[in-house]
Protein backbone atom coordinates (compact mmCIF):
# COMPACT_ATOMS: atom_id res chain seq x y z
CA UNK A 1 0.00 0.00 0.00
CA UNK A 2 1.34 3.49 -0.85
CA UNK A 3 1.73 5.64 2.10
CA UNK A 4 -0.91 8.73 2.04
CA UNK A 5 1.28 10.82 3.86
CA UNK A 6 3.79 11.08 1.27
CA UNK A 7 3.26 13.55 -1.14
CA UNK A 8 4.56 12.75 -4.75
CA UNK A 9 4.93 15.54 -6.62
CA UNK A 10 1.68 15.34 -9.48
CA UNK A 11 3.93 15.80 -12.88
CA UNK A 12 1.47 15.84 -16.25
CA UNK A 13 4.75 17.07 -17.98
CA UNK A 14 6.37 14.40 -20.41
CA UNK A 15 9.90 14.69 -20.51
CA UNK A 16 11.20 13.09 -24.01
CA UNK A 17 15.06 13.33 -24.95
CA UNK A 18 15.38 12.23 -28.20
CA UNK A 19 14.47 13.80 -31.39
CA UNK A 20 12.54 10.71 -32.74
CA UNK A 21 10.21 10.78 -29.31
CA UNK A 22 9.98 14.87 -30.30
CA UNK A 23 8.72 14.36 -33.36
CA UNK A 24 6.02 11.46 -32.28
CA UNK A 25 4.70 14.00 -30.01
CA UNK A 26 4.54 16.66 -31.97
CA UNK A 27 2.95 15.20 -35.12
CA UNK A 28 0.20 13.87 -32.12
CA UNK A 29 -0.07 17.72 -31.73
CA UNK A 30 -0.21 18.45 -35.48
CA UNK A 31 -2.91 15.89 -36.39
CA UNK A 32 -5.33 17.34 -32.99
CA UNK A 33 -4.83 20.44 -34.80
CA UNK A 34 -2.68 22.62 -32.17
CA UNK A 35 -0.46 25.14 -33.20
CA UNK A 36 2.88 24.51 -31.51
CA UNK A 37 4.86 26.88 -29.30
CA UNK A 38 8.28 26.53 -27.99
CA UNK A 39 10.60 27.77 -25.46
CA UNK A 40 13.95 27.15 -25.44
CA UNK A 41 15.54 27.62 -22.18
CA UNK A 42 19.46 26.51 -21.15
CA UNK A 43 16.99 25.71 -17.52
CA UNK A 44 18.43 26.56 -14.28
CA UNK A 45 14.72 28.41 -14.96
CA UNK A 46 12.59 31.04 -13.00
CA UNK A 47 10.26 33.50 -13.50
CA UNK A 48 11.38 35.04 -16.61
CA UNK A 49 11.33 32.04 -18.15
CA UNK A 50 8.39 30.85 -17.04
CA UNK A 51 6.51 34.46 -18.17
CA UNK A 52 7.18 33.13 -21.70
CA UNK A 53 5.78 29.52 -20.77
CA UNK A 54 2.66 31.14 -20.15
CA UNK A 55 2.62 33.20 -22.80
CA UNK A 56 2.99 30.67 -25.22
CA UNK A 57 0.16 28.69 -23.45
CA UNK A 58 -1.82 31.60 -23.78
CA UNK A 59 -1.45 31.38 -27.54
CA UNK A 60 -0.15 28.09 -28.29
CA UNK A 61 -2.15 24.28 -27.65
CA UNK A 62 0.59 22.45 -26.86
CA UNK A 63 3.64 24.11 -25.30
CA UNK A 64 7.52 22.28 -25.67
CA UNK A 65 10.03 24.07 -23.25
CA UNK A 66 13.80 23.01 -23.70
CA UNK A 67 16.64 22.22 -21.58
CA UNK A 68 19.91 21.97 -22.94
CA UNK A 69 23.23 23.96 -22.27
CA UNK A 70 24.18 24.37 -25.45
CA UNK A 71 27.97 24.10 -25.68
CA UNK A 72 28.58 25.89 -29.09
CA UNK A 73 27.58 29.34 -27.38
CA UNK A 74 29.92 29.11 -24.72
CA UNK A 75 33.67 30.49 -25.13
CA UNK A 76 36.71 28.16 -23.86
CA UNK A 77 37.16 30.39 -20.57
CA UNK A 78 33.27 30.98 -19.86
CA UNK A 79 31.01 28.95 -17.42
CA UNK A 80 29.90 26.79 -19.38
CA UNK A 81 30.78 23.72 -17.00
CA UNK A 82 29.49 25.30 -13.30
CA UNK A 83 26.34 26.64 -15.42
CA UNK A 84 23.72 25.81 -12.75
CA UNK A 85 22.14 22.67 -14.11
CA UNK A 86 18.75 21.78 -11.65
CA UNK A 87 16.51 19.42 -13.83
CA UNK A 88 14.36 18.37 -10.79
CA UNK A 89 13.44 21.89 -9.78
CA UNK A 90 12.95 23.03 -13.71
CA UNK A 91 10.70 19.78 -14.12
CA UNK A 92 8.71 21.24 -11.35
CA UNK A 93 8.12 24.58 -12.21
CA UNK A 94 7.47 23.72 -16.03
CA UNK A 95 4.96 21.23 -14.91
CA UNK A 96 3.23 23.95 -12.69
CA UNK A 97 2.47 26.21 -15.52
CA UNK A 98 0.89 23.80 -17.39
CA UNK A 99 4.07 22.71 -20.09
CA UNK A 100 3.17 19.46 -22.02
CA UNK A 101 6.36 18.30 -23.49
CA UNK A 102 10.31 19.11 -21.97
CA UNK A 103 12.57 18.00 -24.81
CA UNK A 104 16.16 17.49 -22.73
CA UNK A 105 18.46 16.07 -25.04
CA UNK A 106 21.79 15.22 -24.39
CA UNK A 107 25.27 16.64 -25.98
CA UNK A 108 26.04 13.74 -28.08
CA UNK A 109 22.43 13.32 -29.89
CA UNK A 110 22.26 17.07 -30.41
CA UNK A 111 26.11 17.35 -31.45
CA UNK A 112 27.50 13.89 -32.40
CA UNK A 113 30.74 13.01 -33.60
CA UNK A 114 31.14 15.04 -37.29
CA UNK A 115 29.00 17.89 -36.72
CA UNK A 116 30.14 20.28 -38.39
CA UNK A 117 27.38 23.11 -40.29
CA UNK A 118 26.92 25.89 -38.48
CA UNK A 119 24.39 29.39 -38.87
CA UNK A 120 26.65 32.10 -39.63
CA UNK A 121 24.74 34.58 -37.79
CA UNK A 122 23.70 38.19 -39.26
CA UNK A 123 25.50 41.71 -39.20
CA UNK A 124 23.42 42.92 -35.80
CA UNK A 125 25.24 39.97 -34.07
CA UNK A 126 28.84 41.71 -34.62
CA UNK A 127 28.78 44.28 -31.82
CA UNK A 128 27.98 44.61 -27.79
CA UNK A 129 27.84 40.75 -27.06
CA UNK A 130 29.29 39.63 -30.20
CA UNK A 131 32.47 41.86 -29.43
CA UNK A 132 32.90 40.13 -26.08
CA UNK A 133 31.57 37.01 -27.16
CA UNK A 134 33.26 35.69 -30.55
CA UNK A 135 31.52 33.06 -31.82
CA UNK A 136 28.99 33.35 -28.86
CA UNK A 137 25.73 33.80 -31.76
CA UNK A 138 26.64 31.46 -34.11
CA UNK A 139 26.23 28.29 -31.43
CA UNK A 140 22.76 30.46 -30.48
CA UNK A 141 21.79 30.69 -34.21
CA UNK A 142 22.75 26.82 -34.69
CA UNK A 143 20.93 25.84 -32.07
CA UNK A 144 17.95 27.67 -32.21
CA UNK A 145 17.73 26.50 -35.64
CA UNK A 146 18.14 23.17 -34.82
CA UNK A 147 15.72 23.54 -32.02
CA UNK A 148 13.34 25.52 -34.66
CA UNK A 149 13.12 22.09 -36.87
CA UNK A 150 13.11 19.43 -34.41
CA UNK A 151 9.85 20.44 -32.38
CA UNK A 152 8.37 22.09 -35.63
CA UNK A 153 7.56 24.74 -33.78
CA UNK A 154 5.05 27.57 -35.32
CA UNK A 155 5.41 29.92 -32.76
CA UNK A 156 8.89 30.45 -30.53
CA UNK A 157 8.99 32.62 -27.47
CA UNK A 158 12.24 34.80 -26.08
CA UNK A 159 12.90 37.03 -23.51
CA UNK A 160 13.63 40.72 -24.39
CA UNK A 161 16.49 40.21 -21.34
CA UNK A 162 18.86 38.75 -24.07
CA UNK A 163 17.79 41.76 -26.76
CA UNK A 164 20.66 40.96 -28.96
CA UNK A 165 20.10 37.70 -29.18
CA UNK A 166 16.15 37.86 -29.91
CA UNK A 167 17.35 40.72 -32.22
CA UNK A 168 19.83 38.33 -33.82
CA UNK A 169 17.22 35.28 -34.04
CA UNK A 170 14.45 37.32 -35.81
CA UNK A 171 16.98 38.70 -38.42
CA UNK A 172 17.78 35.09 -38.76
CA UNK A 173 14.20 34.05 -39.28
CA UNK A 174 13.98 36.34 -42.08
CA UNK A 175 16.94 35.89 -44.05
CA UNK A 176 16.18 32.62 -44.07
CA UNK A 177 12.48 32.30 -44.64
CA UNK A 178 12.26 30.41 -41.45
CA UNK A 179 8.46 29.40 -40.96
CA UNK A 180 8.49 30.54 -37.22
CA UNK A 181 6.70 33.46 -35.60
CA UNK A 182 9.17 35.13 -32.86
CA UNK A 183 7.50 36.51 -29.86
CA UNK A 184 9.79 39.01 -28.01
CA UNK A 185 8.55 39.23 -24.13
CA UNK A 186 9.18 41.71 -21.06
CA UNK A 187 12.05 40.93 -19.32
CA UNK A 188 10.84 39.85 -15.29
CA UNK A 189 12.74 41.59 -12.70
CA UNK A 190 12.88 41.52 -8.95
CA UNK A 191 11.10 43.75 -6.73
CA UNK A 192 13.88 45.90 -6.46
CA UNK A 193 14.51 46.05 -10.29
CA UNK A 194 17.41 43.31 -10.57
CA UNK A 195 16.45 41.28 -13.82
CA UNK A 196 16.09 37.42 -12.99
CA UNK A 197 18.70 35.34 -14.48
CA UNK A 198 19.81 31.65 -14.37
CA UNK A 199 23.26 33.43 -13.38
CA UNK A 200 21.91 35.34 -10.12
CA UNK A 201 22.07 32.42 -8.33
CA UNK A 202 26.50 32.59 -8.34
CA UNK A 203 26.21 36.14 -6.51
CA UNK A 204 26.71 36.22 -2.80
CA UNK A 205 24.51 38.76 -0.69
CA UNK A 206 27.22 41.54 -0.80
CA UNK A 207 27.45 40.99 -4.86
CA UNK A 208 23.70 40.96 -5.46
CA UNK A 209 23.58 44.44 -3.67
CA UNK A 210 26.44 45.21 -6.22
CA UNK A 211 24.16 43.67 -9.17
CA UNK A 212 21.69 46.35 -9.02
CA UNK A 213 24.23 48.82 -10.06
CA UNK A 214 23.18 47.58 -13.89
CA UNK A 215 19.76 49.04 -13.06
CA UNK A 216 20.52 51.67 -11.73
CA UNK A 217 22.26 52.42 -13.98
CA UNK A 218 19.97 52.12 -17.33
CA UNK A 219 17.36 53.63 -15.38
CA UNK A 220 19.65 56.93 -15.01
CA UNK A 221 20.05 56.60 -18.72
CA UNK A 222 16.19 56.40 -19.23
CA UNK A 223 16.28 59.92 -16.58
CA UNK A 224 18.44 61.95 -18.34
CA UNK A 225 16.82 61.23 -21.96
CA UNK A 226 13.40 61.74 -19.85
CA UNK A 227 15.33 65.32 -18.77
CA UNK A 228 16.38 65.98 -22.91
CA UNK A 229 19.41 64.90 -23.30
CA UNK A 230 19.89 64.21 -26.78
CA UNK A 231 23.99 63.08 -26.77
CA UNK A 232 24.03 59.00 -26.93
CA UNK A 233 28.24 59.37 -25.87
CA UNK A 234 27.30 61.66 -22.97
CA UNK A 235 24.58 59.04 -21.83
CA UNK A 236 26.54 56.10 -22.06
CA UNK A 237 29.50 58.06 -19.85
CA UNK A 238 26.99 58.65 -16.88
CA UNK A 239 26.25 54.50 -17.42
CA UNK A 240 29.48 53.66 -17.38
CA UNK A 241 30.46 56.33 -13.92
CA UNK A 242 27.29 54.95 -12.32
CA UNK A 243 27.88 51.30 -13.07
CA UNK A 244 31.30 52.44 -11.18
CA UNK A 245 30.21 54.53 -8.75
CA UNK A 246 27.74 51.32 -7.15
CA UNK A 247 30.54 49.15 -7.63
CA UNK A 248 30.64 46.85 -10.48
CA UNK A 249 34.38 45.26 -10.89
CA UNK A 250 34.28 45.34 -14.79
CA UNK A 251 32.20 47.00 -17.42
CA UNK A 252 32.34 45.19 -20.67
CA UNK A 253 29.78 47.33 -22.22
CA UNK A 254 27.35 50.36 -21.65
CA UNK A 255 25.74 52.47 -24.03
CA UNK A 256 22.79 53.34 -26.52
CA UNK A 257 21.73 51.13 -29.26
CA UNK A 258 19.51 51.86 -32.01
CA UNK A 259 16.77 49.08 -31.25
CA UNK A 260 16.48 47.66 -34.80
CA UNK A 261 20.20 47.98 -36.08
CA UNK A 262 21.74 47.70 -32.81
CA UNK A 263 24.64 50.38 -33.95
CA UNK A 264 25.54 52.58 -30.89
CA UNK A 265 23.51 56.18 -31.33
CA UNK A 266 25.30 58.92 -31.46
CA UNK A 267 22.23 61.64 -31.50
CA UNK A 268 19.12 60.50 -30.13
CA UNK A 269 16.01 60.96 -32.56
CA UNK A 270 14.09 57.99 -31.88
CA UNK A 271 13.47 55.29 -29.79
CA UNK A 272 16.77 53.61 -28.24
CA UNK A 273 18.06 50.46 -26.52
CA UNK A 274 20.20 50.70 -22.74
CA UNK A 275 22.70 48.13 -23.18
CA UNK A 276 24.93 46.95 -20.27
CA UNK A 277 27.13 43.87 -19.47
CA UNK A 278 29.42 44.08 -16.58
CA UNK A 279 30.78 41.94 -14.25
CA UNK A 280 30.52 41.61 -10.48
CA UNK A 281 32.60 39.06 -8.42
CA UNK A 282 33.37 36.03 -11.46
CA UNK A 283 29.54 36.92 -12.61
CA UNK A 284 29.04 38.40 -16.05
CA UNK A 285 25.43 40.03 -15.78
CA UNK A 286 23.27 41.81 -18.60
CA UNK A 287 20.93 43.96 -18.45
CA UNK A 288 19.26 46.35 -21.30
CA UNK A 289 16.17 48.53 -21.38
CA UNK A 290 13.91 50.23 -23.97
CA UNK A 291 13.71 53.84 -24.08
CA UNK A 292 11.06 55.86 -26.07
CA UNK A 293 11.45 59.85 -26.45
P1 LIG B 1 18.44 31.09 -21.17
O1 LIG B 1 19.45 32.06 -20.66
O2 LIG B 1 18.06 29.92 -20.32
O3 LIG B 1 17.15 31.91 -21.49
C1 LIG B 1 16.05 31.29 -22.12
C2 LIG B 1 15.05 32.37 -22.50
O4 LIG B 1 14.56 33.01 -21.31
C3 LIG B 1 15.70 33.47 -23.37
O5 LIG B 1 14.82 33.82 -24.42
C4 LIG B 1 15.88 34.60 -22.38
O6 LIG B 1 15.89 35.87 -22.97
C5 LIG B 1 14.66 34.41 -21.48
N1 LIG B 1 14.85 35.07 -20.19
C6 LIG B 1 15.91 34.92 -19.34
N2 LIG B 1 15.77 35.74 -18.27
C7 LIG B 1 14.61 36.43 -18.46
C8 LIG B 1 13.91 37.43 -17.72
N3 LIG B 1 14.38 37.91 -16.57
N4 LIG B 1 12.75 37.91 -18.22
C9 LIG B 1 12.26 37.43 -19.40
N5 LIG B 1 12.87 36.49 -20.14
C10 LIG B 1 14.02 35.99 -19.69
O7 LIG B 1 18.93 32.43 -23.81
C11 LIG B 1 19.24 31.25 -23.69
O8 LIG B 1 18.93 30.48 -22.57
C12 LIG B 1 19.98 30.46 -24.78
O9 LIG B 1 20.81 31.36 -25.48
C13 LIG B 1 19.02 29.74 -25.76
C14 LIG B 1 18.12 30.72 -26.52
C15 LIG B 1 18.16 28.71 -24.99
C16 LIG B 1 19.87 28.97 -26.80
O10 LIG B 1 20.70 28.05 -26.19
Amino acid sequence: MPDSRVSVPRTNVRVVETAAQLRSEVTAARSAGKTIGLIPTMGALHEGHLSLVRAARHECGFTIATVFVNPTQFGPHEDFDKYPRTMAKDLELLDSVGTDVVFAPDRQSVYPSGFSTYVDPPEIANPWEGQCRPGHFRGVTTIVLKLFHLAGADVAYFGQKDYQQARVIQRMVEDLDVPVVVRVCPIVREADGLAMSSRNRYLDAEQRNRALALWRSLSLARDLVAAGERDGARVAQAMHDRLTELGVDRIDYAGLADPVTLQPVAEIQGPVVALIAAHVGQTRLIDNLRIEI
